[in-house]
Parts: C-alpha cells; structure tokens; sequence
C-alpha cells in the first residue's frame, strides 16, 4: 500500500532547499519544487499480505511431487520468501523455477541460495506484488499464502493458467474448489488442483 510520508526530516529539507534558494545555490523555483516533491513522494513498497514463514523441505518435495513436476515444466511460487520452492524445483527434479516476492531482503536471500545450489541459471526472481505479476506461463504454481489470499487468487489461477497446469497450495485451501488430490505430509495439508479445460472465466 503506497503511503504519504510527511516526516520531521523531510519538513527540514524544505527549508534546507528554501534557505540555499535564498543564498543563490539554486533557482528559488527548483529548490521549493523539490523540497514539495519530498513531501509528498510515496514508498514504492507494497506491504506483505502475509508474513514470510517457511515450507519445511519434506513439505515442499512433496508439493513438487504431487504436481508430477519435471524438467517440462516452469514453477512459479507465489510469495516465493527464501526461494525454496522454485530451488527445490531446479535442482531436484529438473525444473525451471520463478519466485515472485514483495520483500526486497528476502529476492536478495533466494538469489545468493540459488547460487549456492547451483541453479541460477533457471530459477529468477522477481520483486513484484504476487497479485499484478504475470502467472500464464507457469505451468506449476505454488503457493503458501492464508485462505483470504487464496480465495482472491482464484480467479487469476482460472482466467491466466493453461488448462493442465497446476497449482498446489500448503495448509490452505480454495474454498468450493475442491482439490483433484489432498495429502498429510508432517502434519501438514498439501492441496492440488488441475486447471480444468473450460476454466476462463469460471471464477
Ligand atoms: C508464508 S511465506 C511462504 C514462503 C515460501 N513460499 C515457502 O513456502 O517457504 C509468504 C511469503 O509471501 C510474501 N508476500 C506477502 N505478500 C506478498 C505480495 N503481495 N506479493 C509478493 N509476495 C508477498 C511474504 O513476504 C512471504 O515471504
């Protein structure tokens, strides 16, 4: 969410700009335009819809495993944190991975660990809000988000997947789309579906 910030730092920077205007060190026009424009100027950081809290890896292997994931095929993990997922993909079962994540920290932390896992070359990772990015090219996609994001995901999944891509969720389902499969891996709910041939515009 952009926010206006109006800080005690920046309100001294007006008058930082206004003061030099005065002292000829620039134009008064150009030193009160960017003394406003800080007033104003916005983050361009979107605020997470959910903390970063891992898969653990015998979760994340079997989310890959139930979607029959193999060298064909491009994973994109959704709120992608530390990257294990779209790693996981690459390096064990042949993949090419994509991880979409809002946290500047945490694109740096997946790519130094793609790196030391050997798979840079196929795994990327974009800063971007998962519900603007691009998803119609993957043709696995995984997620581990809370139900309300699910929910609001759904019609993306429908409207961009290709009919036989899948998407598979950890802990969360997708309300009355129910699960072509649905398994218990360390106490933990691992959730698959298949994009049906007629999906666009379904949901
Ligand atoms: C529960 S963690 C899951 C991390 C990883 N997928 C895993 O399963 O180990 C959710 C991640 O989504 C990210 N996130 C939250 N809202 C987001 C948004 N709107 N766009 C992109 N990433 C987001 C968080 O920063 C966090 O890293």
């Amino acid at each position: 969410m952009s926010r206006g910030l109006v800080t005690r730092r920046k309100l001294a920077w007006l008058g930082v700009a206004i003061a030099m205007a005065a002292a000829g060190a620039f134009t008064f026009r150009s030193a009160v335009w960017d003394g406003l424009r800080s007033l104003v100027q916005t983050t361009d950081r979107r605020e997470a819809d959910v903390i970063f809290v891992t898969t653990p890896p015998a979760v994340v292997r079997a989310m890959l495993q139930v979607a029959k994931v193999g060298p064909d095929d491009l994973v994109l993990d959704l709120g992608s944190g530390d990257g294990r997922i779209p790693i996981t993909a690459a390096r064990d079962f042949g993949a090419r991975g994509i991880g979409v994540e809002i946290d500047p920290a945490l694109i740096e932390e997946a790519r130094e660990n793609a790196g030391r896992a050997g798979v840079a070359d196929r795994v990327r990772f974009l800063q971007e809000d998962l519900f603007e990015t691009d998803i119609s090219e993957a043709t696995v996609v995984t997620l581990y988000l809370l139900p309300p994001l699910n929910l609001k995901l759904r019609p993306r999944l429908f409207n961009h997947l290709k009919p036989g891509s899948r998407v598979v969720s950890h802990a969360f389902d997708m309300g009355d789309w129910q699960p072509d499969q649905e398994l218990t891996v360390e106490g933990r709910k691992v959730y698959l579906w298949v994009i049906p041939p007629d999906a666009r515009g379904r949901y």
